[in-house]
């Protein structure tokens, strides 16, 4: 099989999630590229190495530069905090290599727009790891919505609620709080909860017209961890919004860190005029439908269970009755992206997709701050 050198930057919480799916992807799937764990980059030499011989990559870098231009490397995979985003992708681009790319893509639109430029004039294969699309009973959800199943749609509501933020004790920026730091994440909630329920939404539903959105800063000063003073806090803890879809719907968003007893509730609601669905990431492996076809004494609402061969992607995991779980949203984009890079394509959600969903959150935050809807680039 023809191998793909991977050189990934970041070896984090994603660095992680990343690295896993391509070792275990051929395991899983017939897929047309050997993925090869060539080189992980990190600024720090120990762990960097710590890391490459847990993982089994080959050879580490603390430069991610030195990554790009390696004539070894095939795929980036930009695994780091947000602000590193557009350097590293835009580089990659030049030197022709493929990239993949966390979310949000850029700190704003401007960025992304940036980036969309470099990978489309080089024409490299991209995809923007918004893995909650491979979600089995999302990408279930939008087969059910593409088939005409809910018919006309009226409403989506999704909400994305932790509470890891709440204690006035907790630093901003460096390690591990880099979220906190509006010139590093380039906004809070918004850019990182918000943006995930925009992708998966504007996917099953089409794309937004206008918002109107209120934001807070519960906590408006905390010590910053690099230069170890107490500073203003620029990024929105909490973000609302009320939406208008291109196709007539309505719909409420909402994403916080002050929701005491939720670490990562992402749920959607979709309501049209023959069914509804439901899907809560912390029971992830079932759907809730709702069909009013249904004969009426019987009529209520089904909980799939999403682990039959029938099911998107399930075939390739265990026997019916048997769920998978987080880690297998990675291993999925993997296997799609590896199957349009062996013909020279990306996978959505691509480079573009990912600036559609910057221009929401753009949208967003200009909204909150004139208090007035606003139109989506
Ligand atoms: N798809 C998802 O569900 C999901 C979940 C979490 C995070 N993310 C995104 O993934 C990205 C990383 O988040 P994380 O939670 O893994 O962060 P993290 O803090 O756990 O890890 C970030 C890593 O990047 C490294 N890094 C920072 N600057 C670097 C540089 N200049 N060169 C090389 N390495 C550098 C850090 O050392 C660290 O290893 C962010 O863009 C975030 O929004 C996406």
């Amino acid at each position: 099989m023809k191998k793909l050198n991977v050189g990934m930057i970041g070896y984090g919480f994603m660095g992680r999630t990343h690295s896993n799916a391509f070792r275990k992807v051929t395991n899983f799937f017939d897929v047309p590229l050997q993925p090869v764990l060539k080189t992980i980059c990190a600024r720090n030499e120990d762990r960097a190495k710590a890391f490459a011989a847990k993982w089994g990559y080959e050879g580490i870098e603390t430069d991610w530069r030195k990554v790009v231009e390696s004539p070894d490397i095939d795929v980036i995979d930009i695994a780091s905090p947000n602000d590193t985003h557009r350097e590293i992708a835009i580089a990659a681009a030049k030197a022709g290599k493929m990239v993949m790319c966390e979310k949000p893509l850029g700190r704003n639109a401007a960025e992304s727009e940036e980036m969309v430029d470099a990978v489309e004039k080089a024409g490299v294969a991209n995809t923007v790891w918004y893995n909650y699309r491979r979600v089995p009973a999302v990408t279930l959800a939008k087969q059910l919505i593409d088939e005409g199943r809910l018919g006309r749609i009226f409403h989506y509501r999704a909400k994305f609620l932790q509470d890891w933020t709440i204690s006035t004790e907790l630093p901003q920026g460096g390690e591990g709080l880099w979220r906190l730091d509006v010139n590093v994440a380039g906004s809070g909630v918004t850019g990182d909860l918000l943006a995930h329920c925009i992708d998966t939404a504007m996917w099953l539903n089409g794309g937004i017209e206008e918002v109107s959105a209120v934001t807070e800063t519960f906590i408006k000063e905390r010590k910053h961890n690099l230069s170890g003073k107490v500073e203003p806090v620029g990024i929105d803890d909490a973000s609302l919004f009320l939406a208008r879809f291109n196709n007539g719907s309505l719909a409420t968003f909402e994403a916080t860190r002050y929701a005491r007893g939720h670490k990562a509730l992402y749920t959607l609601e979709i309501n049209g005029e023959h069914a509804s669905i439901f899907w809560d990431l912390h029971d992830l492996h079932r759907l809730q439908y709702f069909d009013h076809k249904d004969e009426g004494k019987l009529r209520g609402w089904r909980s799939l269970h999403i682990t039959d061969g029938d099911h998107p992607y399930m075939k390739n995991w265990w026997v019916p009755g048997l769920q998978i779980g987080y880690e297998h949203t990675f291993i999925h984009q993997v296997a799609d992206f590896l199957q349009a890079a062996a013909g020279g394509k990306g996978v959505a959600p691509t480079f573009r997709d990912g600036l559609a969903t910057d221009h929401v959150t753009d949208a967003v935050l200009e909204s909150a701050r004139t208090r007035a809807w606003t139109k989506v680039k």
